[in-house]
């Protein structure tokens, strides 16, 4: 849980009002739609720490069934109001915290998709691998997942920075994908983009799916520590 999210809901929102910075975030995006929508697999599509839900509202524009959960009381207010169509509910990174917002569904209802952007930054580093585990066992074979993250470039797998809200980690792009492959995930494609005037890191959108063969024989709750996972 970050709080700081709770008391910086509002000033989220006026720094960012759109739900893109650039054209890649847009199509980066729009390219995890069009996947889902061709992958013909029934269930919710759940947008992880969908904060002030604008890209949870662009995913129900695109007629895909969608819920936002965030752990941020403040920031779901802000999503509900400015979406009243779009369902928004209590959450984190971890589905066994998905129950309220897939049970209106029903129960047991199956998720198609995770969309994760620029939240699982927040989580610690230690227990990405577990989540993605978990993400994993959620969906089908072909469900796909797309983070969005602040990289570092080469060097270090995984570096904490002084993120304005709440505590906050980049990734090494190859590290998140080796994590991802060993949760069971194929990768399918990544963007690096390189940072500009709106982005202070390069940050890297990555879309993998469940992979038919499952999870390799590598424990995936080894865990990692901050400098070198
Ligand atoms: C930078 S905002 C991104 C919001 C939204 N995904 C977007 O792209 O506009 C990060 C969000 O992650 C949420 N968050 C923080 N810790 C989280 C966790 N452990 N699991 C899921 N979301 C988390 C915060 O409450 C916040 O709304």
């Amino acid at each position: 849980m970050q709080s700081g999210y709770d008391h910086h809901a509002q000033d989220y929102e006026r720094a960012f009002p759109a739900a893109f910075r650039g054209p890649w975030e847009r199509h980066a995006v729009g390219a995890f739609a069009e996947h889902v929508v061709r992958s013909g697999l029934p269930g919710t599509v759940v947008d992880v720490g969908c904060g002030t839900g604008h890209v949870t509202a662009e995913l129900a524009a695109r007629g895909l069934p969608v819920v936002g959960v965030d752990p941020s009381e403040s920031m779901l207010a802000i999503a509900r109001a400015s979406h009243p169509d779009v369902r928004f509910e209590p959450g984190d990174a971890n589905p066994e915290s998905w129950g309220a917002a897939l049970e209106a569904e029903a129960p047991e209802a199956p998720v198609a998709a995770v969309l994760a952007r620029y939240s699982l930054s927040h989580v610690p580093p230690e227990r990405v691998p577990g989540i993605l585990a978990s993400w994993a066992d959620r969906l089908p074979v072909g469900g796909a997942v797309l983070v969005a993250f602040q990289a570092v470039d080469g060097g270090r797998a995984v570096v904490s920075f002084d993120h304005a809200v709440a505590p906050a980690w980049r990734w090494s792009p190859e590290v998140v994908a080796d994590h991802l492959t060993r949760a069971g995930f194929a990768e399918v494609w990544r963007t690096v983009s390189r940072s500009d005037a709106e982005h202070r890191f390069p940050e890297c959108h990555l879309l993998a799916v469940k992979d038919a063969a499952g999870a390799p024989p590598v424990p995936v709750s080894r865990g990692c520590s901050v400098d070198g996972c």
